[in-house]
């Protein structure tokens, strides 16, 4: 399979926190890929480094063969890769539909104002931008919502609205941060549904979650850090055993739960 997201020794500090410590990996094409560690442990860090938010210190990364570190945050869409927040960034007077259809803008020609003011040029296009954004409302199970305003939604569905509209730049890899934080036990199964779907449909998936169920149940390779460095990696069962992830990060207890084979 080949190598779809490759980092090499990626080091973040923030003043005297040394956030990110030579992380290396790769993202294989296809699979889904898990990223999990104790809160602070630099996760998200991570995909801030790899989404152009933040610069490393030293370190590279490669998507698809092309260099991404110092990457414009606004171009990392356009190379393939789209992602969600921890902490939901919706535009939340806007409805679920038109933030789907920002989403879409990085892949259609004409501008965002354009597309709000209904220039003649912009319609045509316009209308199967609309189009496409509903059929990713439903891909994602609310199209029901589609023109409620998103900031009225409840949490589990801006939580889908978010990936709808990192699903509507077509990405190549999509990378989820905490997904399922603040789902109930019956939203989970639905997102957990959703990732299989999207998996399935052969996009590469970088999950960040702390629901070690869907963790374990649903990724490929565990890649786990531990004050910015990477403490394991491997197959879910490899990562489950090890020792030193047991005790520095799921704790006893946890693996007991996690090694059951019970899913969710
Ligand atoms: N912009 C920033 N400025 C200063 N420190 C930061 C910044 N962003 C993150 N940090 C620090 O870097 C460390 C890693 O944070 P990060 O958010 O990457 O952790 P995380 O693994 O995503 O944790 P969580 O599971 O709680 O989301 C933490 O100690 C955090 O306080
Ligand atoms: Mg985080």
């Amino acid at each position: 399979m080949s190598i779809l997201l490759e980092a090499k020794g990626l080091s973040k500090r923030f003043g005297g926190l040394q956030a990110l410590s030579d992380v290396s990996f790769q993202i294989r094409r296809g699979e889904t890929y898990g990223l999990i560690g104790p809160n602070g442990a630099g996760k998200t860090t991570l995909f801030n480094v790899l989404t152009g938010l933040y610069v490393p210190e030293s370190g590279r990364a490669d998507f698809d063969g092309k260099p991404l570190v110092g990457i414009a945050p606004h171009k990392v869409a356009s190379v393939g890769m789209a992602r969600t927040f921890q902490n939901i960034r919706l535009f939340g007077n806007l409805s679920a539909i038109e933030n789907v259809m920002i989403g879409r803008h990085v892949r259609t020609r004409s501008n965002f104002l354009g597309a709000i003011f209904h220039t003649p040029a912009t319609r045509r296009e316009e209308i199967a931008t609309q189009k496409r954004a509903y059929e990713l409302l439903e891909y994602v199970g609310i199209a029901h919502r589609a023109n409620d305003v998103a900031r009225s939604l409840p949490y589990g569905d801006q939580r889908r609205l978010e990936i709808a509209r990192a699903l509507a730049t077509e990405p190549k890899l999509l990378a989820l941060d905490e997904p399922a934080a603040g789902m109930n036990e019956s939203e989970t199964v639905v997102l957990r549904q959703l990732i299989e779907k999207i998996s399935g449909d052969g996009i590469t998936v970088l999950l960040i979650e702390h629901d070690m169920k869907l963790v374990m149940g649903l990724c490929d390779r565990v890649l786990v850090l531990e004050y910015g460095k990477v403490l394991a990696e491997g197959v879910p069962a490899e990562v489950q055993r090890n020792p030193k992830v047991i005790e520095a990060y799921l704790g006893a207890g946890a693996a007991a739960e996690v090694t059951t084979g019970e899913s969710a």
